[in-house]
């Protein structure tokens, strides 16, 4: 077996990565993008499985974005694994991983952002102000430096999503989106780079979670549509199982419980079409997310 690290290339420099691209594009080579913040996990690698399906030169970046992260937030804690990370990347073969450093991305007097704000200020953008702003302003900047033809997001960040279609759409990038599914622990827990920040025990109790949310997708599938009765219902379900199951084991705050539209995140009067419930959890330190789509 050869050094798989052998066909991957790192490059960290702005100029460096939009030569290649531009070489690339000249071959009529399509490139397929992952966007990540490192810590990868088997949802990430679910991601870059897409990327390959889809385009013959696929690039993976790794940044810790400090525009997306509140001034409260963990971003110094943020779990930084690059070691381990190159190890995955090399194994899967892509073909560029970029790494760039906070000062090649926002050097000294960087002032551009860009703000989707009817989509930005509802469910994670109510505790997180300014998280959309940061994530648009780093995805717009790395769509510029990797010039992808696709690029792939995963689901559990439906919002994300849903405001990343909406900002492509209005600045004309010539990028597709496509999406990846939730990749789940076996007891049902989405995978999540700060999952790292939970102890076992907390593991296995978050699992109720996405436990409580396909108990709601059933209530609905036989035909329940009264959204506060559904939305008591999580509440309920996930404050008294996990606290139940671990009275110990630090607080747990529900940030919200929304059941909306998927393409457009707004409220319905009534459940009709693509469905998306999501939730929002604080346990202990640790803020968990996530969402099922149902069929209304
Ligand atoms: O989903 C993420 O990991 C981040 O928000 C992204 C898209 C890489 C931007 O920093």
């Amino acid at each position: 077996m050869g050094h798989p690290t052998s066909t991957m290339k790192v490059i960290s420099k702005i100029s460096e990565m939009q030569e290649i691209s531009k070489e690339i594009h000249k071959k009529n080579i399509s490139i397929g993008f992952v966007p990540t913040m490192g810590a990868l996990h088997k949802g990430h690698i679910s991601l870059i499985d897409i990327a390959k399906k889809h385009s013959r030169f696929v690039v993976v970046s790794i940044f810790v974005n400090p525009t997306q992260f509140g001034p409260k937030e963990d971003f110094n804690k943020y779990p930084r694994t690059l070691t381990k990370d190159l190890e995955l990347l090399s194994e899967k073969k892509i073909d560029i991983l970029f790494a760039p450093t906070d000062k090649e991305m926002y050097p000294k007097g960087y002032g551009t952002y860009i703000d989707v704000p009817d989509f930005s200020n509802k469910l994670c953008g109510k505790s997180r102000p300014t998280h959309f702003k940061g994530v648009c302003t780093i995805v717009a900047k790395l769509f510029n430096i990797v010039s992808p033809d696709i690029a792939v997001f995963g689901e559990k960040d439906a919002q994300q999503v849903v405001i990343l279609k909406k900002m492509i759409k209005d600045l004309n990038f010539p990028t597709k989106i496509i999406t990846g599914q939730i990749i789940r622990e076996p007891n049902g827990l989405a995978m999540s780079s700060r999952n790292k920040y939970l102890t076992d025990k907390q593991k296995q109790n978050a699992s109720i979670i996405y436990k409580t949310l396909r108990e709601t997708a059933n209530k609905i599938n036989k035909g329940e549509r009264n959204i506060p009765k559904l939305k008591k219902f999580i509440k309920d379900g996930i404050l008294t199982k996990m606290t139940h199951s671990s009275p110990s084991e630090n607080s747990l705050k529900i940030d919200y419980i929304e059941i909306i539209n998927k393409n457009n995140l707004q409220q319905p009067k009534t459940l009709k079409g693509e469905c998306l419930i999501a939730v929002a959890v604080w346990y202990g330190k640790t803020r968990l997310i996530d969402n099922i789509t149902v069929n209304c």
